[in-house]
């Protein structure tokens, strides 16, 4: 039996204490293309990765309940610089650019994802990164390539299935198998998948709690 699993729905503390959390100030700080740039390490902070169009944007809105808090599209490669969230007094949320393909000149795509690989690499006061995958076709090679990356810099990373609303029962379960056997690959991977919609809400309440639990 594979040690992966899929997250416990929070008891009634850590649901409220994530609740709070999410319900507090948030506020975009800054956008940042280039690694100097980073706001000083003096907090802890999570972020949000994955293919482009993957929905990282749009999950940071349903999280915090801000509808345009980040900005979401359907065209891949809406994000374009690393988006800096604060999170209460103590965290960051970070929103990436996504990997893949992109609608964008080349030149530009490639300055962004070498930025959004020397942040997952270097950042030192990153917690955990989640690592956003759709719900309709489990990972994929290039999500393997950023889990290899995140094992090398000892990051502990999180996968969350994104669009959870889109796939039936059956895809959805056989999304979740091949998560499973991919993550046993990873070192760095935390052992419990999160199931979440953007649209209906899934999995909100665990990922808050998640955020929140982290000391
Ligand atoms: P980049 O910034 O381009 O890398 O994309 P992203 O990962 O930030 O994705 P974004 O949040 O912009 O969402 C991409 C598209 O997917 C948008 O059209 C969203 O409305 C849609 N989307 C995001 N989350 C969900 C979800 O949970 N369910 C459904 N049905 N659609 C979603
Ligand atoms: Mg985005």
């Amino acid at each position: 039996m594979s040690v992966f699993a899929e997250a416990p729905e929070p008891d009634p503390e850590a649901a409220e204490a994530g609740r709070l959390l999410f319900a507090g100030p948030v506020a975009f700080l800054k956008g940042v293309v280039e690694m100097p740039a980073l706001p000083p390490a003096d907090r802890l902070e999570v972020c949000f990765a994955g293919r482009s169009n993957v929905g990282k944007s749009s999950l940071i809105n349903a999280l915090t309940g801000r509808k345009a808090l980040a900005r979401a599209s359907n065209t891949p490669g809406r994000t374009q610089e690393i988006n800096y969230f604060s999170l209460g007094e103590q965290r960051y949320l970070v929103d990436l650019p996504g990997y893949g393909f992109a609608e964008a000149p080349k030149a530009v795509v490639a300055r962004w994802q070498e930025l959004m690989r020397a942040y997952l690499a270097g950042r030192v006061t990153l917690r955990r990164a989640f690592l956003l995958v759709d719900a309709r076709h489990g990972p994929k090679p290039v999500d393997e390539e950023i889990m290899t990356l995140l094992d090398r810099s000892a990051v502990t990373f999180q996968a969350v299935l994104t669009k959870a609303d889109k796939p039936g029962a059956s895809d959805l379960a056989a999304a979740v198998a091949a998560t499973k056997a991919t993550l046993a690959k990873h070192p760095a991977a935390f052992p419990e998948i999160i199931v979440t919609s953007s649209e209906t809400g899934r999995g909100l309440a665990t990922l808050r709690a998640t955020v929140a639990d982290l000391a």
